[in-house]
């Protein structure tokens, strides 16, 4: 019985802790003392120091200069992420993580997090029907529940008081957490007066940590899906739109078809179309000097192929990617969108897969489908409300994990200085709780518990599929095992 206990608490443990602001720190209090080290339910010791699993520590965030793109300072709560909110956080020992390191790192598993597992991504449309509607049936579970570790802020810290008097937080749905968190990363900084904002400013755009923010925001999202429904082997599906013609994946078995009676929604037969979007408001927030606080704004709009073709001539092909992918350097020059011959500049889309150089009339590769999609997914700070974001950043991340491998930077090939504001190596992410240094999800080497079904093999991947048959086994086993495992909690429960 001992035993199995041992399993069931390991299986708790997992379940545990994300990203934004830690519920547990998002009161008067954290905002007063500044220290957010919550305990871990594991020894009732704050970050597990009493199992060695972390303590708490003085945040030391980067004095490296950013670029000239941002020309203020001390006016934003995002500069010099995560101080104007907390200056004493947890820092993990070994392979634990989270935000009171109750949790692994991605990748590891287990009491002490000491194995490795490694999951597969897979290509939407070659999975089976029943994996297919696993992903949206998650999708729309997430959408319909509240997160439980993490809040968002409603309001700029100022606006909270001096010392916390006035905290201003908001439970969000699992879903919207993630819109919310994509926007905040890109939202315009305020000057201060009514629509008075700063709009070259973006955290996770536009620069260097473009492709690893949007890898650790892909792994936080595909953790709490896993929590959430307690199936630890969900992974999150791309869409291969290499040479496409068209949303491949706009059907009503799959991210929803067009509205027959309105093009730019989406048709009634998918749960998408009941879907209401936040965060899409953005002048309304301007001129009120207020952030998104997450309030239903309307329904989801995509109109795939309705975009401006001057803007988009056409999807990406396989050959835009093998031009992207043979690029040697990683960043270049100016390190923002005017970057030439960068690898990071070519696969976002502010330069041509065709010449490497940097076009302003244009919008190619990673920045193309957003447009394409004439909608949501067109305006950066909203994009996110769109499942078909996630999609494409999975097939985008699979591009920067291909070129990792071929070109097997150092670290040194990252930016140590000067890059636009947010994005140097040595900066924690905007607005990830727990931290995480952008430079640490550049390296070819680091284990983070995934893989693509195939590292896009022209051919071998667009014909990739396991039988749905033996797929569906898989999965009838799974469910067997979640069964099995919440009898053994019950029982533990009852004898433990
Ligand atoms: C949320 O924001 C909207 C739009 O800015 C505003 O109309 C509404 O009053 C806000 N709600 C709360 C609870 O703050
Ligand atoms: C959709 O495309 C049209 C041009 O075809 C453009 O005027 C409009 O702004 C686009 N809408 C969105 C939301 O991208
Ligand atoms: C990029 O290349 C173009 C064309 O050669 C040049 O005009 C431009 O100045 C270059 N941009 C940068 C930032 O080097
Ligand atoms: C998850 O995958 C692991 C290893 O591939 C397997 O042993 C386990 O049974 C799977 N669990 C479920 C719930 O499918």
């Amino acid at each position: 019985m001992r035993r199995w206990c041992l399993l069931v608490l390991l299986l708790l443990l997992v379940d545990c802790c994300l990203c934004q602001f830690p519920r547990p720190c998002a009161n008067s209090e954290g905002l007063r003392t500044k220290v957010c080290c919550p305990v871990w339910e594991g020894d009732g010791s704050a970050c597990g120091a009493l199992s060695g699993r972390g303590f708490c520590t003085e945040v030391e965030v980067s004095d490296e200069p950013h670029g000239p793109q941002y020309p203020h300072s001390g006016i934003d709560d995002r500069e010099r992420w995560p101080l104007a909110f907390f200056n004493r956080m947890c820092h993990c020992a070994g392979n634990y993580g989270g935000f009171n390191c109750g949790e692994c790192r991605f990748g590891y598993w287990g009491a002490n997090c000491a194995e490795y597992r490694e999951s597969v991504r897979g290509n939407l449309l070659t999975l089976s029907t029943v994996e297919q509607q696993k992903f949206i049936s998650y999708l729309n579970l997430a959408k319909n529940t509240i997160s439980r570790d993490y809040v968002i802020s409603t309001a700029p810290r100022a606006d909270m008081g001096e010392n916390g008097e006035n905290p201003m937080f908001s439970d969000i749905n699992t879903y919207d957490l993630f819109v919310w968190m994509h926007y905040f990363a890109t939202r315009d900084a305020f000057l201060g007066g009514s629509g008075n904002v700063w709009r070259d400013i973006d955290f996770a755009h536009e620069s260097s940590a473009f492709l690893p923010w949007h890898r650790v925001f892909l792994l936080h999202w595909e953790n709490e899906i896993r929590k959430l429904t307690g199936d630890f082997n969900f992974t999150i599906p791309y869409w291969d739109w290499r040479d496409a013609q068209s949303c491949e994946v706009c059907t009503d078995a799959l991210m929803g078809g067009r509205n027959a009676l309105n093009p730019n929604l989406i048709s009634p037969a998918s749960v998408f179309s009941s879907w209401k979007v936040i965060c899409t408001q953005l002048e309304e927030y301007n001129s009120k000097e207020v952030l998104c606080n997450s309030t239903g704004e309307g329904p989801l709009l995509r109109n795939p192929g309705n975009h401006d073709r001057r803007r988009v001539p056409r999807l990406p092909t396989a050959a835009d990617v093998e031009f992207a992918v043979n690029l040697q350097q990683y960043e270049t020059g100016p390190m923002d969108r005017f970057a030439n011959m960068s690898f990071r500049n070519v696969i976002e889309g502010f330069a041509s897969p065709v010449s490497g150089l940097a076009i302003s009339s244009q919008s190619m590769m990673h920045n193309a489908l957003h447009v394409f999609m004439n909608g949501t997914m067109s305006s950066v700070q909203s994009s996110a409300n769109d499942p078909v974001f996630l999609l494409h950043h999975a097939f985008i991340d699979s591009i920067y994990e291909r070129w990792l491998r071929k070109h097997q930077p150092l670290r040194s090939n990252y930016p140590r200085a000067n890059a636009a504001i947010g994005h140097n190596d040595g900066y924690y992410m905007v607005p990830f709780m727990p931290l995480y240094r952008n430079g640490e999800y550049f390296l070819t080497n680091k284990k983070l518990g995934y893989a693509y079904a195939c590292l896009l093999d022209p051919g071998v991947c667009k014909s990739f599929g396991h039988s749905s048959w033996s797929r569906s086994v898989f999965w009838g086993l799974g469910f067997a095992v979640i069964a099995v495992i919440a009898v053994l909690i019950c029982c533990c429960l009852y004898c433990c």
